[in-house]
């Protein structure tokens, strides 16, 4: 099957393109440093052209002191080293144009590192033209201006006592948070981004974005009142071409908002990734390591709601995973005896919907969860979860529990490309555990095996491409209180599809809607069709007329 080219100089092409996300760190790599690195992307390019997919999104590999993972840019218009060189970027850009593979670039656009040149020259005092780059308030040492707290633990402020004044940061303290209220910062912010541009990138994923217009007296992080000027503005200088893809990530997205950041007239953003449908397994009203079993009707009526609400006047993004989650087969599919079968149930539920897909990378294989022992990770925000939740008297073992099941280690463990040492992936040692499944799970016993998750995917990115249902169809939901299978119906004046999806490792019943009595069967997780639902068995049928 030859990958289906899009012409991207249509305004709106990444409606119908399918997205990868590349962990860097841990892709492949090439020098032996136990570090993933651009050669290892560049040498992966053939792999990634025959799964069909149309941009990687490549998380930062700015220069950073990777305090954050790159999340903290000391540097926007430099390669970390640790990644190769600019020559090895330019290579990557020319590399993945030749395969109709756009690069998407990460924007941390919400904070800098505080190593970055901006950060230190605001260090050196209040008249210092850089001090405004970042948020200050004054006050004594012991009164943090209010009690925000930051994503990563701790008050969101930090004092410099030599400038008598608190420094914001909503997530590390090695991470200040960029004043967008300044002009002069946000003008330099265009120019990087158009340095990028010139260098061949084709479109943005914007880190936090709904952050950029905090207001931290009110104590708003997301969604503050300027941030849809500010959105406007962005795209106004600095995503001048049309056919530039942004797509920003919002924790605070609802629809009504996604509505007016992916608005049809390209005034903001192309599209979002919102993050309901994530935090849906989780407490209301606590964070993420508070974990609830999840409702099927819940999921379903989320995903029905964002469906319906940005048809026609929005767009999505469609995902289960990337470098902050975990893996979505050990997460709501079964990684032990049906592993392929609920990665490919779970694929085929997402990538029947409206939106853009973006697999992030061992998705396409089926890649599972790591359980390793607290002395093993190595994120940040899992190594400040244990010490502050057993600092403040949890039961030790059940913070591990919530981290084996929550740990953004989970999502970063080396992709595992073979069943040879560290799965392929380093001949080094790598910076962070290899899941030792690697001797089963690898993209090599995938390329050899047709009924894998791998050739599943490259099946469902094919059909995305092929069959117009899959980008333009509305949704219909079916049986909306079923506890055990999602089954929905996209559909445009000639064209007609049913998605079905048994969400258990148990045999149901389903009757298949009347008119797809006879359909054609685009795709399936089992090889023929049968009358009843087998385990995480899912199917797609579809007519014309
Ligand atoms: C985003 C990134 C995450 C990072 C955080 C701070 O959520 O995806 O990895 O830690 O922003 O930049």
């Amino acid at each position: 099957m030859a990958k289906v080219l899009l012409d991207k100089s249509k305004r709106d092409w990444w409606k119908s393109a399918v997205f990868y996300q590349i962990y860097p760190k841990s892709f492949q790599d090439t020098t032996g440093s136990g570090v993933g690195d651009l050669r290892g992307i560049i040498s992966k390019l053939d792999y990634l052209e025959n799964l069909g997919i149309d941009g990687i999104w490549l998380s930062p590999v700015c220069a950073s002191p990777q305090v954050d993972n790159g999340y903290d840019i000391s540097d926007y218009c430099a390669i970390d080293p640790m990644f190769g060189t600019m020559e090895d970027m330019e290579e990557l850009i020319a590399e993945g144009k030749k395969r109709g593979i756009s690069i998407i670039f990460d924007l941390v656009l919400n904070h800098s590192s505080d190593q970055h040149k901006w950060f230190k020259e605001a260090l050196k005092g209040k008249d210092n033209p850089y001090h405004d780059y970042y948020i200050w308030r004054e006050g004594d040492e012991n009164t943090p201006p209010n009690d925000m707290r930051a994503t990563f633990g701790g008050s969101a402020w930090t004092y410099v006592p030599e400038l008598k004044e608190w420094y914001f940061h909503q997530f590390a303290v090695e991470q200040p948070d960029l004043n967008w209220e300044n002009p002069k910062m946000r003008e330099d912010i265009y120019k990087m981004i158009r340095f990028w541009v010139e260098k061949g990138i084709e479109g943005f994923r914007l880190d936090v974005i709904d952050q950029i217009g905090k207001d931290p007296d009110l104590q708003i992080t997301c969604n503050g009142p300027k941030l849809h000027d500010y959105f406007r503005e962005l795209s106004a200088k600095a995503f001048i071409e049309e056919g530039i893809v942004s797509v920003g990530e919002a924790w605070g997205a609802n629809t009504e908002r996604a509505k007016l950041y992916s608005a049809p007239d390209g005034s903001e953003l192309s599209m979002v990734f919102q993050f309901e449908h994530i935090c849906l397994d989780q407490e209301p009203g606590k964070d993420k390591w508070d974990m609830i079993p999840l409702s099927l009707p819940k999921l379903k009526d989320c995903y029905r709601r964002w469906q319906q609400e940005l048809h026609g006047c929005g767009w999505n993004s469609l995902f289960f995973n990337n470098h902050d989650l975990p893996r979505v087969v050990s997460r709501w599919g079964n990684d032990k005896e049906y592993r392929v079968e609920s990665a490919k149930m779970l694929a085929t539920m997402l990538h029947g919907m409206e939106g853009t897909p973006y697999i992030y990378q061992g998705e396409e294989l089926g890649m599972t969860n790591i359980c390793l022992p607290i002395e093993k990770h190595v994120d940040l925000e899992t190594l400040n979860v244990y010490k502050e939740r057993v600092g403040l008297g949890y039961d030790p073992e059940e913070v591990m529990k919530s981290i084996h099941a929550r740990s953004r280690d989970n999502g970063r463990t080396p992709m595992q490309w073979t069943d040879g040492l560290n799965g392929g992936f380093t001949e080094g040692t790598p910076w962070v555990s290899v899941n030792e499944n690697y001797k089963e799970i690898n993209a090599e016993a995938a390329l050899k095996d047709l009924d894998s998750v791998f050739y599943y995917y490259k099946k469902l990115i094919d059909l995305r491409k092929t069959y117009p249902v899959f980008s333009d169809g509305s949704f219909t939901l079916l049986c909306p209180e079923d506890e055990k299978v999602f089954a929905y119906t996209r559909d445009t004046e000639n064209a007609h599809m049913l998605v079905v999806c048994n969400f258990t490792g148990e045999t149901l019943e389903f009757e298949i809607p009347e008119e797809y009595h006879g359909s054609e069967m685009l795709i399936g997780n089992y090889s023929e069709y049968a009358p009843e639902l087998r385990p995480y068995e899912a199917v797609i049928l579809y007519y014309e007329g």
